[in-house]
């Protein structure tokens, strides 16, 4: 089948396909392998692109810029203090103007709303770098590596423990769901998915023959092949700070959780940044690390694929 993906926003990973999914990552290995060969490409030769972060990033900034560069395209940083987006002019003025300037504009920050707004107004593709209910391209380079790391996605067993309503838990049940990866979530009930997300995802896992599994009980990681967790306080959050150690302290991924897997070849996977002591222990996460450092690089890689794809030559 061919894909074609020119002029897409990636607003949330609900929009696209398994094939089209599984294209953009087949496209990033390739990327990956052709940096690793010291190729300079030019698939986004002339082509500007828009970088507007409401919210701090290390890795999704740094991403978007080299991936860009790194084909000959030029990207430009708009911090919350260089524009005026959403106080002294309206979300819908700021998308058209861009859209006139860019070829593709990325947005992180707060509401869904506004980055569904860039790419109504704007006329060209929107990329996603993380709103308070989704992180799309993070889960790209979250598939990238899982592939990696087993050659294959479809019939895996996936355990998220902490926040189960998140950006990452959301994103990564779509993720999963759709890959035909068994999707297990160890959370407290208070951190539960919303039921609109739950019924979709479970559509999609219908579809691709997967399971998904929302669980309290510690036992729910036995089989696992991977175990992720993300921040207990997501940027925004961060007065909710003492109320959420005190009820995710059990879902902590240490070694006794690891243990509980009853598999020695588990992987350990964390988006980054990490709060160690919080959701992982810092033997775990050492122990881990080689892959989860992997799982940061692949950031650039399937960003620069879905640059290349949506708005490339
Ligand atoms: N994982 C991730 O999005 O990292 P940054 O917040 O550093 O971009
Ligand atoms: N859930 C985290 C993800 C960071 C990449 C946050 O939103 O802060």
């Amino acid at each position: 089948m061919s894909i074609n993906l020119k002029g897409r926003s990636l607003l949330t990973l609900k929009d696209f396909s398994p094939q089209e999914i599984d294209y953009l990552l087949e496209l990033a290995m390739d990327l990956k392998a052709k940096k690793r060969m010291g190729i300079r490409g030019d698939l986004l030769c002339g082509k500007n692109v828009a970088l507007i972060f409401e919210k701090p990033s290390t890795r999704t900034r740094c991403a978007f810029t080299v991936g860009c560069v790194d084909e000959g395209g030029h990207p430009e940083y708009l911090g919350k203090n260089d524009i005026q987006l959403g106080h002294k002019e309206s979300v819908m003025d700021t998308a058209r103007v861009l859209g006139r300037l860019f070829d593709g504009i990325q947005f992180r920050g707060f509401s869904q709303d506004t980055v569904e707004k860039l790419a109504q107004y704007s006329g060209v593709p929107v990329w996603n770098g993380l709103t308070d209910d989704y992180h799309p391209t993070q889960i790209l380079a979250d598939l990238m590596t899982i592939k990696e790391q087993f050659g294959t996605l479809k019939g895996l067993t996936f355990v998220y423990a902490g926040d189960g309503r998140n950006n990452m838990a959301n994103s990564l049940m779509i993720g999963c769901s759709k890959m035909g990866i068994h999707y297990t979530l160890f959370a407290p009930k208070e951190l539960w998915p919303k039921e609109n997300l739950m019924k979709s995802c479970k559509e999609y896992a219908e579809l691709s023959g997967s399971t998904i599994t929302l669980s309290e009980d510690l036992a729910c990681v036995k089989g696992a092949d991977i175990i992720y967790s993300d921040v207990w306080c997501s940027m925004g959050e961060e007065d909710k700070a003492a109320e959420r150690v005190k009820l995710l302290k059990p879902y902590q991924v240490n070694a006794t959780l690891m243990a509980k897997t009853e598999k020695d070849n588990t992987i350990f996977l964390h988006c980054l940044p990490a709060v160690k002591g919080n959701e992982v222990t810092e033997e775990v996460f050492e122990k881990h690390a080689r892959i989860i450092f992997d799982q940061a690089e692949n950031r650039m890689h399937t960003i620069k694929a879905v640059m290349v794809a949506t708005a490339g030559k």
